[in-house]
């Protein structure tokens, strides 16, 4: 069978938005005007999800009424979650939670993008405490997505340390460009399937080890290598074998992700996890230099996935939750980019190449 090529849209301009900005050249992301570095340093993810729906949804731009909307949104979640817990009895996380959102109505009482915002929080906690063999925490309201999160998952309120390193996280994955899973969103919206179904769709393309499952399996690799004498010999065979080293390369970013180095300050400020920490980052030095060696002219980097890990592992977060948390920061900005499309974009519906055969009669 004859296969077409398949060049992922490299290098093609898919459309205008005014919600953030990847200069892959530069190193830089913008959002909504500012530098990620800045936002993440003022506010957590309620902060970024008021600056993305700013003048989109009603009363975005307050970050008193998102925190407050994302609030009751978890108490509205929490009564599904026997539902929820009943059919997802044998899906990982990440599984469980395309089926939490596809419970989601279209229309109910609170705005879309603020149910599905609240859910996935209140059905993740519940979801990991299930695999613990544990029963579920409800949702406090008037905390946070970060501070609740963490208090859902553990049964008791987490050290500030705890929460401002998961907020940083969530704030600083909130919004990225057209990436793979807010593109597949803005498709679905554009088709005027409405928001639940675009975030549906959102969270199966962020699934992927290529998009957002890569964190899990960097610490898988940093497990494997396991010490200092094996990590050149480990880097290099899986490069000569054709493996790909989860944390590095991006498609836009042609230096190094500014994400990688807001993470990697926050894993540093954690503290106690810093001999982990140092063993990475002599990983990170030498498969960047393996990268160069191996894959000439390729311009691979670190991305902002090698010190997700990092940070997810040194606040106790399980591996099978590190994706689902992805979804739960990146879900704010695919709520944006839904508005933005549905504000006027036309339905997504690009050409294809033919490359199969033609028919007898027109040869
Ligand atoms: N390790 C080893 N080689 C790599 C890596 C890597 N991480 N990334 C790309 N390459 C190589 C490819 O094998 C290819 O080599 P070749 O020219 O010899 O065939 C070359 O670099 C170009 O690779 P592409 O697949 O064309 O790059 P693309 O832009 O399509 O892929 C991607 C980007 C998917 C992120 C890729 O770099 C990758 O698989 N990285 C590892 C997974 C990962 O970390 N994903 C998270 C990305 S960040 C995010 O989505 C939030």
């Amino acid at each position: 069978m004859i296969v077409g090529r398949n060049d992922g849209l490299d290098g093609v301009m898919a459309g205008d938005t005014v919600l953030s900005h990847v200069d892959g050249e530069a190193g830089t992301l913008v959002v909504r005007g500012h530098h990620i570095e800045e936002l993440v340093r003022q506010g957590g993810l309620e902060d970024l999800a008021a600056l993305l729906w700013d003048g989109f949804a009603e009363g975005g731009g307050d970050v008193k009424a998102v925190r407050r909307g994302l609030g009751a949104a978890r108490m509205d979640a929490f009564e599904k979650l026997p539902a929820l817990l009943e059919v997802s009895r044998d899906l990982a996380p990440i599984e469980a939670l395309r089926v939490g959102l596809s419970i989601l109505p279209d229309e109910a009482g609170l705005p879309a993008h603020l149910r599905v915002c609240g859910a996935l929080p209140v059905y993740l906690a519940a979801l990991v405490r299930r695999d613990a063999g544990l029963p579920p925490v409800a949702p406090d309201p008037a905390l946070g997505t970060a501070a609740d999160l963490l208090r859902m998952l553990r049964g008791t309120p987490a050290p500030d340390a705890h929460i401002t390193a998961l907020d940083i996280y969530l704030a600083t994955v909130a919004d990225h460009g057209f990436n793979a899973s807010t593109f597949t969103a803005r498709v679905i919206a554009s088709t005027r399937a409405g928001l639940v179904s675009a975030a549906i769709g959102g969270l199966c393309a962020l699934k992927g080890p290529l998009h957002g499952g890569a964190p899990g399996p960097v610490l898988d690799m940093l497990d494997e290598i396991g010490t200092v004498e094996n990590i050149v010999p480990w880097l290099e065979k899986a490069i000569s074998d054709g493996g790909r080293l989860m944390g590095f390369g991006h498609r836009i970013y042609k230096v190094r992700d500014p994400r990688a180095d807001v993470l990697k300050a926050v894993a540093r400020d954690l503290g106690p996890a810093s001999g982990r920490l140092a063993f990475a980052a002599e990983v990170e030095r030498q498969a960047l230099g393996a990268l160069r060696r191996l894959k000439p002219g390729r311009r691979l980097d670190t991305n902002v996935e090698f010190y997700t890990a990092l940070v997810l592992e040194a606040i106790g977060i399980p591996r099978t939750a590190f994706t689902p948390l992805f979804g739960v920061a990146r879900a704010v900005g695919w709520c944006a980019h839904v508005f933005e499309q549905e504000r006027g974009g036309r339905i997504i519906r690009p050409l294809s190449r033919y490359v199969g055969p033609v028919p007898k009669q027109a040869a």
